[in-house]
C-alpha cells in the first residue's frame, strides 16, 4: 500500500485537504498528516486524524511523537510527500531550505519525491518572490502543481485556488509513477486529437472565431501521452503549452485543420474536440474599408465536417470520438449527433455556463450502449477518465 505524507499548510483551502484524504484512501493508499501551526487555525488535528485513521503530527518538540516516531523517520516512511495547501509562506520556506517547524524539517530531511499544491491569493501567487520560489522548488526537483483559476475566498479572481482534490489525486498517482490508472495502457497506439477553435478570415486583418479555449483537448492529449500513446494534436489558435511527449500541428482555419487531420491518419483513435467553425467566409483579399452606405455582406460557405469525414472515411480509426457542446437538450442532441456523424462515442457537455475557457466540465459519455453522466470535475480529470475508457475499449 502506497503511503502519502500530507502536509497541510495554513490557508483557507486547508478544508479541501479533508476531502483529499478521503480520495487518497479511496484510491487504496494511506495518508498520514502533518499540520502546520497555520494549518491548525483552519482544520483541527482531530478532523485529520479521524479521516486518515492515523495520528496527526503538529510539533517538532513533541516528546511523545519523537520517542515513537522520529521526524526523520516520518519523512522517509512515506512514498510521497504532498504539501496541500502549499501557502506562499510555506513555499518560501521550502525554497529557502528552512527547517523551523515540523513540516519544513520533514521536507528538508526527506529522500522521497515531493508534490507541492499551492493555494494563495492571486497577487501573492503572481508576486516576483513567489515566482522565484516556485522556480527554485522546480529546479530542486519538487513537482509544483499550477493552481486553479477562479473566484477566491478573499473575494478576488484569478490563479491561486487549490486545484480540486480529484486533480490532486491524479497528480499524486502520476508522481507515484502509476501515471493515473491508464499508465502504459495506450503504448503503441496512435491517437489523433483536434483542439481549440478555428479562425475564419474575413479579410487580412479580421476573422470569425469562437470561445473554445482548447483546454479540454490539450488535457486529453496530455493524458493520452502519459498513458504511453503516440499523440498527434492538431491545434487551432490557442495560447497553451504543448503537453510533454505530444506532436503538435498548429492550424488556423477549418480547411487547414481538415488537411492536417487527413495528413496525420492513420490512427487507432480519433478524438475530435475542436470547436470547428461551421462556415468560412469568402474572404476579401484586401482589408474591407468603410465606404458609407450599406455594411459589407459576408458570403459564407460550409466548412468540411472533419469528424464526419474521418468517421466515414476509408482510413477510419477503430474508435472515433466526437464532442458536442450544447446549450439545451444536451443528451438528446448528442444521441442524434452520434448517429448523424458516424462517431462511436460522443462526449456531450452543457456550455451555457462557464465551461468554455473554464477549468471544469460536466460531461455525458454517449455510446451505443447508453449514456454515462460523470460528476463535475476538472478538465484534467475528464481527460484522465476518458483515456481510461479508451484503454478499456481498444
Ligand atoms: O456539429 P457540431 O459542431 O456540434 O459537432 C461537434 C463535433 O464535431 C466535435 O467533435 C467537433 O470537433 C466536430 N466537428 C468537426 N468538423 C466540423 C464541425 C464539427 O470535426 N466542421
Amino acid at each position: 500500500m502506497k503511503r502519502i505524507l500530507l502536509i497541510v499548510g495554513g490557508g483557507i483551502a486547508a478544508y479541501k485537504a479533508c476531502e483529499l484524504i478521503r480520495l487518497i484512501r479511496g484510491a487504496g493508499m494511506a495518508a498520514r498528516c502533518v499540520l502546520t501551526d497555520g494549518g491548525a487555525q483552519f482544520v483541527t488535528p482531530m478532523t485529520l486524524a479521524a479521516l486518515s485513521e492515523q495520528p496527526v503530527h503538529t510539533s517538532l518538540w513533541d516528546l511523545k511523537d519523537e520517542a515513537e516516531m522520529g521526524h526523520i523517520q516520518l519523512s522517509r516512511q512515506a512514498d510521497l510527500v504532498v504539501v496541500a495547501p502549499a501557502t506562499a509562506d510555506l513555499v518560501a520556506r521550502m525554497a529557502g531550505g528552512l527547517a523551523n517547524d515540523l513540516a519544513t524539517t520533514l521536507l528538508l530531511a526527506t529522500d522521497k519525491p515531493v508534490l507541492a499544491v499551492p493555494a494563495m491569493n492571486v497577487r501573492m501567487w503572481q508576486h516576483a518572490a513567489t515566482r522565484r520560489n516556485v522556480a527554485q522548488l522546480r529546479a530542486d526537483g519538487v513537482t509544483v502543481m499550477e493552481p486553479d483559476e477562479g473566484p477566491m475566498a478573499c473575494g478576488e479572481h484569478g490563479p491561486g485556488r487549490l486545484p480540486e482534490p480529484a486533480a490532486i489525486l491524479a497528480a499524486i498517482q502520476t508522481a507515484l509513477g502509476g501515471e493515473g490508472q491508464a499508465a502504459g495502457r495506450l503504448s503503441g497506439r496512435h491517437l489523433l486529437i483536434t483542439a481549440g477553435p478555428t479562425h475564419e478570415p474575413i479579410d487580412p486583418v479580421r476573422y470569425i472565431a469562437n470561445r473554445s479555449s482548447g483546454k479540454q483537448g490539450f488535457a486529453i492529449a496530455a493524458a493520452a501521452a502519459r498513458a504511453g500513446a503516440r499523440v498527434t494534436l492538431i491545434a487551432g489558435p490557442v495560447q497553451l503549452a504543448t503537453p510533454p511527449g505530444v506532436d503538435r500541428v498548429d492550424v488556423e482555419t477549418a480547411v487547414e485543420m481538415a488537411a492536417a487531420v487527413d495528413a496525420a491518419l492513420p490512427a487507432d483513435v480519433a478524438i475530435m474536440v475542436a470547436a470547428v467553425a461551421d462556415w468560412r467566409v469568402a474572404a476579401a483579399g484586401q482589408k474591407i474599408k468603410k465606404q458609407g452606405g450599406d455594411p459589407p455582406r459576408l458570403t459564407l460557405n460550409e466548412n468540411p465536417d472533419i469528424l464526419a469525414t474521418v468517421a466515414g472515411g476509408e482510413r477510419r480509426p477503430a474508435l472515433v470520438v466526437g464532442f458536442a457542446a450544447e446549450t439545451e437538450r444536451v443528451i438528446d442532441h448528442a444521441v442524434a449527433k452520434r448517429l448523424r456523424k458516424g462517431a462511436d462515442w460522443i462526449i456531450a457537455n452543457d456550455v451555457s455556463g462557464d465551461v468554455m475557457g473554464g477549468g471544469h466540465n460536466l460531461v455525458h459519455l454517449v455510446r451505443d450502449t447508453g449514456v454515462e453522466t460523470w460528476e463535475r470535475m476538472t478538465k484534467e480529470a475528464v481527460a484522465e477518465r476518458l483515456v481510461e475508457r479508451i484503454a478499456d475499449a481498444i
